[in-house]
């Protein structure tokens, strides 16, 4: 059983209310956007169509020791495809909860001499308080959720709506 949280309409809501700030911030920039593998990549899709800039896209792919629903020790498993040196990096998590995965990465890009980082997550649970997100798209319970990138077990990425898995 499941209960939807977000619709079609208020992701796109959410995702174009995030764009119109990322346009301005960016402005004049050279930006390489960096989605999180896999689930970050309908939400990479649909942002970078609001965005009216130089921009290259590239991926990191991390995984996590522990099963779905509680992660274990992260690993890199798939690396940038170009250098980042001088360009303006944002990451783009689907959604974030301890902010571990966040944190990983902003670890791993820190010695690359990177011009700025930031990060965007569409979702971002209650329990997250770190300080490392720049764009949150919207704050959500602390529940496990699918859908619109985000899987359980692998499934469910492709609903395109938000929702709880009960
Ligand atoms: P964190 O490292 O604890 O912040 O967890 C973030 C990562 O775990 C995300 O990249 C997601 O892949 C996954 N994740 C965390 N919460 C959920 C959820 O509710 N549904 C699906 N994936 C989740
Ligand atoms: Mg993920």
């Amino acid at each position: 059983m499941s209960k939807i949280l977000l619709s079609q309409q208020e992701i796109k809501s959410i995702v174009s209310k995030m764009a119109k700030k990322i346009q301005v911030d960016y402005q004049n920039k050279e930006l390489v956007v960096i989605a999180i593998l896999k689930g970050a990549t309908l939400f990479m899709a649909d942002l970078i169509r609001h965005l009216d800039l130089n921009l290259y896209c590239d991926f990191l792919r991390i995984s996590s020791y522990g099963d779905c629903m509680v992660p274990g020790k992260l690993r890199l498993e798939f690396d940038l495809t170009q250098p980042v040196s001088n360009k303006h990096v944002l990451i783009l998590e689907d959604i974030v909860d301890s902010g571990q995965t966040v944190d990983f990465v902003y670890q791993h890009l820190s010695n690359k001499s990177v011009a700025s980082i930031k990060f965007a997550c569409l979702l971002a649970k209650e329990k997250y308080h770190g300080r490392k997100v720049d764009y949150i798209g919207k704050v959500i319970p602390n529940q496990f959720v699918v859908g619109y990138g985000m899987d359980y077990q692998g499934l469910y990425r492709n609903l395109p709506r938000i929702e709880i898995m009960e």
